[in-house]
């Protein structure tokens, strides 16, 4: 199954991604264009050393949101992606974008939604006083951080913890359950009721 996948930043579920189909020899899944809306996104460097290519887009090249967004839709089609995957790709899409690919756009994101949705999860979970909080992979819908959750794994919050430490952990944690959750989509195993996701038995 082709995949596109698009960052904003460091790339590191990009990385345990293509890591996780190296070792995996039934992943069933590619990594065919990495896509990002920043020039300096860690992420095309990892994908550049690969030999993937990558397409990059900026808000600020267009006139307007459709514009920009009609760019990279046209950039990513070019390499035909069958499921596209937003590893810490931090601009909101809309339904022009993902009727390309219903029910085949997959996020990662730092909480536990509904909980915390937004920027800045891992800030708002630990000024909430949550004792656990976590990350979801959810299918996109045009609301932010708001799809059929396909996979949920908690993280306890410890005594001290700063943004930086606990997001680092929620990342590790996010760095199994992406790949995991892409593998289910490429090998066509996730149906769609309503807001709930079913992940049938291979
Ligand atoms: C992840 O925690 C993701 O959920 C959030 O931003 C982070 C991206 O990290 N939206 P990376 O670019 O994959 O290293």
């Amino acid at each position: 199954t082709r995949c596109a996948v698009l960052v904003s930043g460091g790339g590191t579920n990009l990385q345990a991604l293509l890591d996780a189909i190296d070792a995996d020899p039934d992943f069933g899944g590619e990594v065919v264009v990495v896509g990002s809306d920043r020039r300096d996104a860690g992420g095309l460097e990892r994908a550049r050393g690969r030999g993937i290519p990558t397409v990059v887009q900026g808000l600020d090249d267009h006139a307007d949101r459709t514009a920009w967004e009609a760019a990279l839709r046209r950039d990513v089609e070019a390499h035909r992606p069958e499921v596209v995957v937003l590893a810490g790709f931090m601009r909101i899409l809309s339904g022009a974008f993902l009727a390309g690919w219903p029910d085949r756009v997959v996020n990662t994101h730092p909480s536990l939604l509904p909980a915390f949705r937004g920027a800045h999860a891992v800030r708002e979970a630990l000024d909430h006083g949550v004792k656990v909080t976590g990350c979801t992979v959810h299918l996109v819908d045009e609301q932010v951080d708001h799809g059929p959750i396909v996979a949920q794994r908690a993280v306890e919050v410890v005594a001290g913890d700063t943004e930086d430490a606990l997001h680092e952990r929620i990342k590790a944690v996010e760095h199994e359950l992406l790949p995991a959750c892409v593998k289910l989509l490429c090998h066509d195993l996730v149906a769609v009721e309503g807001r709930v996701v079913h992940v049938r038995e291979e």
